[in-house]
C-alpha cells in the first residue's frame, strides 16, 4: 500500500512535467441523472442531501420533450431530467437502466478543441460542438461516449454570464432546507464488465490523456466471498479522478456483478462528495432520512488508532462519535481520510453516494475496502443477490 501511495506523488508530478495536456479540465461542471420523476427526485436531494433549488427547464420555458431541475450545493450541480412523452429517447435509457447518471460534464476553456482532441484519438461522438445562447451570452457544449451509455460533456462557459445554461430559468422555491456541508465532487467511480477494466484504463489514457495513479487487484479487494479490481484514473491537474472497477471471481457474486445485472450494463457506481466536517454532514443526513451502509464491527474501530499510528497520524475526531455514525477511517503516509457510503439511492441496487473528508490522505480508503464490502454483502444477502 505505502509504495503505491508514493506513486501518487510521482504520478502527478510526472504529468505536470510531461507533454502539454491536450485536454485541460477545469473541474466537474455538472452531473446529469436521468430519472423517472425529476420533480420528486429534486425534493429528495434537497431534503435528504441539502441541495438548493438552482435552475429549471420544462414546459413553462418551452421545453416540450423533457423537464430538468438543477440543484446545487457549494460547487456541486446535479441536473435531474425526466422525459415528458413516451417518444423521448430518454425513456429508453430509464427503461433499461432505471434512474442513473447519464452525463458527467467537464468544465473546459475550449469545448470545440476538447471534442476535436478526443474524437481524433478515438472517442465516439455523442454531440458535436453546439452553441446555445441567450441574453447572458453563449455556452458551447460537445459530448463523447465513455463506458456503457454514459457521456462526458465538455462545457465551455467563459462567454456566459448567466447562472446555468441558455434555456434554463432560475428556479425560485419557497422550500429551502439548509446545506448539509457538501462541497465538491471528489471522484466518480465507473463499473465496467468482466475483463473490461484495462480497456477503459487505456481509453482514458489514450483519449483523455489521463494517468493511472493507483491500482488495486482482487488480492487487495476481497472478502471471504467476493472480489473486484479497481484502477484510479486522474487527469493532469488531479482535479478529475475516475476509479474504474470490474468484477473478479469469488465464492459468491461480486457487488460489481450485481450492479451490472441491475443497471443492465456499465455505468456510474458512486459519486463521492467532499465535506469539511463529516460528523456534522452525516449527522444531518441521517436525521433527514439518508440510509447508510451498516456500521463496521467493534474490532474495526479498535484497530483504528494503530492503523493511524503506523503513519504517525493522530485522529482529531472523537472515535466514539465516528463509530456512532458509522464513519470509517483510513490512513496513508500523507494523512488520513474519513468516509461513509449511502445505500443505493434508487430501488435498483445501482448508484450510491460516498461522503468523504480528506485529512491529508489522497487515497480512496483501500484499508476500508474489506469492512465496506462485508457491509455491502450483508445488504446483498438480504436482496438475495450474493
Ligand atoms: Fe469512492
Amino acid at each position: 500500500m505505502s509504495d503505491k501511495l508514493k506513486n501518487v506523488d510521482y504520478g502527478l508530478e510526472k504529468i505536470f512535467e510531461g507533454a502539454q495536456d491536450f485536454l485541460p479540465l477545469l473541474g466537474t461542471d455538472y452531473v446529469e441523472l436521468y430519472v423517472g420523476n425529476a420533480k420528486q427526485a429534486a425534493h429528495f436531494y434537497k431534503t435528504a442531501f441539502g441541495f438548493e433549488s438552482f435552475a429549471y427547464r420544462g414546459l413553462e420555458t418551452g421545453s416540450t420533450d423533457s423537464v430538468s431541475y438543477v440543484i446545487k450545493q457549494d460547487k456541486i450541480k446535479l441536473v435531474l431530467t425526466t422525459p415528458l412523452s413516451s417518444s423521448s429517447p430518454i425513456n429508453d435509457h430509464i427503461v433499461k437502466h432505471g434512474d442513473g447518471v447519464k452525463v458527467i460534464a467537464l468544465w473546459v476553456d475550449d469545448a470545440r478543441k476538447a471534442y476535436e482532441e478526443t474524437t481524433k484519438r478515438g472517442a465516439k461522438s455523442y454531440m458535436e460542438p453546439t452553441v446555445e445562447s441567450d441574453e447572458n451570452g453563449e455556452v458551447v457544449r460537445a459530448g463523447i461516449y465513455t463506458y456503457g451509455e454514459t457521456i462526458h460533456m465538455f462545457v465551455e462557459r467563459k462567454n456566459y454570464k448567466g447562472d446555468f445554461f441558455p434555456g434554463f430559468v432560475k428556479w425560485e422555491s419557497e422550500y429551502n432546507p439548509e446545506s448539509k456541508g457538501l462541497k465538491y465532487i471528489d471522484h466518480m467511480v465507473g463499473n465496467v464488465g468482466w475483463g473490461e477494466m484495462n480497456t477503459w484504463v487505456k481509453w482514458y489514457e489514450d483519449v483523455m490523456g489521463f494517468e493511472n495513479f493507483l491500482s488495486f487487484d482482487d488480492k487487495q479487494i476481497h472478502t471471504e466471498y467476493s472480489a473486484l479490481m479497481s484502477k484510479v484514473m486522474s487527469n493532469g491537474n488531479g482535479r478529475i479522478k475516475f476509479p474504474i472497477n470490474e468484477p473478479a471471481e469469488g465464492k459468491k457474486k461480486s457487488q460489481i456483478e450485481e450492479y451490472l445485472d441491475f443497471y443492465e450494463g456499465p455505468g456510474v457506481q458512486h459519486i463521492a462528495v467532499a465535506t469539511d466536517d463529516i460528523i456534522d454532514t452525516v449527522s444531518k443526513m441521517r436525521a433527514s432520512g439518508v440510509e447508510f451502509l451498516s456500521t463496521p464491527p467493534d474490532e474495526y474501530y479498535k484497530a483504528v488508532p494503530e492503523r493511524l499510528m503506523v503513519h504517525n497520524h493522530k485522529l482529531a475526531e472523537d472515535i466514539e462519535r465516528l463509530k456512532s455514525l458509522g464513519i470509517m477511517i483510513d490512513a496513508d503516509e500523507e494523512g488520513y481520510l474519513l468516509q461513509i457510503f449511502t445505500k443505493p439511492v434508487e430501488d435498483r441496487p445501482t448508484l450510491f453516494f460516498e461522503i468523504i473528508q480528506r485529512m491529508g490522505a489522497r487515497g480512496f480508503g483501500a484499508g476500508n475496502f474489506k469492512a465496506l464490502f462485508e457491509s455491502i454483502e450483508r445488504e446483498q444477502e438480504k436482496r438475495g443477490t450474493l
